[in-house]
Formats: structure tokens, sequence, C-alpha cells
């Protein structure tokens, strides 16, 4: 089921992003920075299921935060962040849980948000980031620019820091 964000889902969003982003260049987002982006008039979907047989495993890579997955009514799979602008809409973040990739689940939040609007929409995305950048193109975005060195942060603590080009993308609408 696909559910409209709201300041209730926050913390196991925050969770959700701990094990997505696991690229410390693109770091995860806490609790705060989802509350800003919201205060701001940003939105997003996030999909959930409650009847996920195998909840366990899932929850493997969260021990540090079980309890808050245990109280849990059901799983957020995964989610979608955009900040609408005048003229275009900016998809801020999108993951899906390491457990429950490549399901389709980010397409169908993707798909959730291009219905929301006919605008133009932008993002930025690590040159890297292959999953990405396949998952946008299939889905219409097109590169229109490259922002270098927008990732400047070491990928892990013992690595060294090298800075990693973002490609901007867009996807033209009709109107
Ligand atoms: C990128 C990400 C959101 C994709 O989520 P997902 O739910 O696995 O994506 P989907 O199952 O909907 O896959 C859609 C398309 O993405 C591409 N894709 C997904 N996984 C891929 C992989 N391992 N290798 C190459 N392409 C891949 C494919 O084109 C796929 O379509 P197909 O299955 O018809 O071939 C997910 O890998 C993720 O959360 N990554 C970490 C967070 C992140 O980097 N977010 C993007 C930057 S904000």
């Amino acid at each position: 089921m696909i559910k409209s964000i709201t300041r209730s889902m926050l913390q196991q969003l925050e969770i959700l992003s701990e094990c997505a982003f696991t690229d410390l260049r693109d770091p995860p987002w806490e609790t705060q920075d989802f509350e800003q982006i919201l205060e701001k008039g940003g939105h997003g979907w996030v999909a959930t299921n409650s009847e996920t047989p195998d909840q366990s495993s899932i929850q493997a890579c969260e021990v540090a935060h079980e309890t808050l997955h245990h109280s849990a009514p059901e799983l957020y799979m995964g989610y979608i962040l955009l900040q609408d602008c005048v003229d275009f809409i900016d998809i801020l973040k999108i993951a899906t849980h390491p457990h429950l990739q490549n399901q389709g689940i980010a397409s169908q939040l993707l798909q959730t948000a291009l219905k929301h609007s006919e605008k133009r929409f932008t993002l930025e995305v690590a040159e890297n980031n292959y999953k990405a950048l396949t998952l946008y193109q299939k889905h219409g975005f097109q590169r229109i620019g490259v922002r270098k060195g927008y990732y400047k942060n070491k990928a892990s603590p013992n690595e060294e820091r090298i800075a990693i080009n973002a490609i901007i993308l867009e996807k033209k609408r009709s109107t």
C-alpha cells in the first residue's frame, strides 16, 4: 500500500533511511531532517506492508532500533520525498529497504510521484549510484548536467576522501 508521509512516520523513516543509505557520502537522514523538509512544504509517500512474512530478517540490520520495529503495526518498505517548486518538482530522496530491493518498490513510488504533478521533475544522483541512475532512466529521466564534486564526504570512515560528481537528471512533461 502507498501512503502519504505524515509526521508520525518519521522515526520509522529514519530507520529505513539508515538501512538504505550505507554510503556516508550520501548520508542517511535523521528524523529532524525529514521534519525540516515537511516544514518547508516537502511531502512524499511510503510503501507499506502489514503482511510481510519475515520481518525478523528485515530487522536484522536494525538491531539498535528493534523495539521501534516491534511496536510498528506495519513494515515500511520504501519512501520517496519531494519538494514542490514553482515550475518543477525536486525529488529529494528515494529509498527501498535493502532486503526488499529489485521488487519494483521504488518504481511504484516514483510512479506515484509522477502522477502527482504534470510539472517537470529534477533530481541529483551520485554518478556511481548505478542502481538509482538505471531506475531513473527507466522512468524517462534524462541527464541535463553535472555538479562537480557534489558529494564530498568519505564513503566510509577508513576510506580516502574522494569527491563524487552528481548527475542532474530531469523528466520533461507534456505540458
Ligand atoms: C535505487 C533504489 C531506490 C532502487 O530501489 P528498488 O526498489 O530496488 O527499485 P525497483 O525494484 O523499483 O527497480 C527499478 C529499476 O531500477 C534498476 N535497478 C534496481 N536495482 C538494480 C541493480 N541492482 N542494478 C542495476 N539496476 C537496478 C532497474 O532498472 C530496475 O528495473 P527492472 O527491475 O525492470 O530492471 C534502491 O537501490 C535504494 O534504496 N538504494 C539506496 C538509496 C539510494 O541510493 N537512493 C537514490 C538516491 S536518493
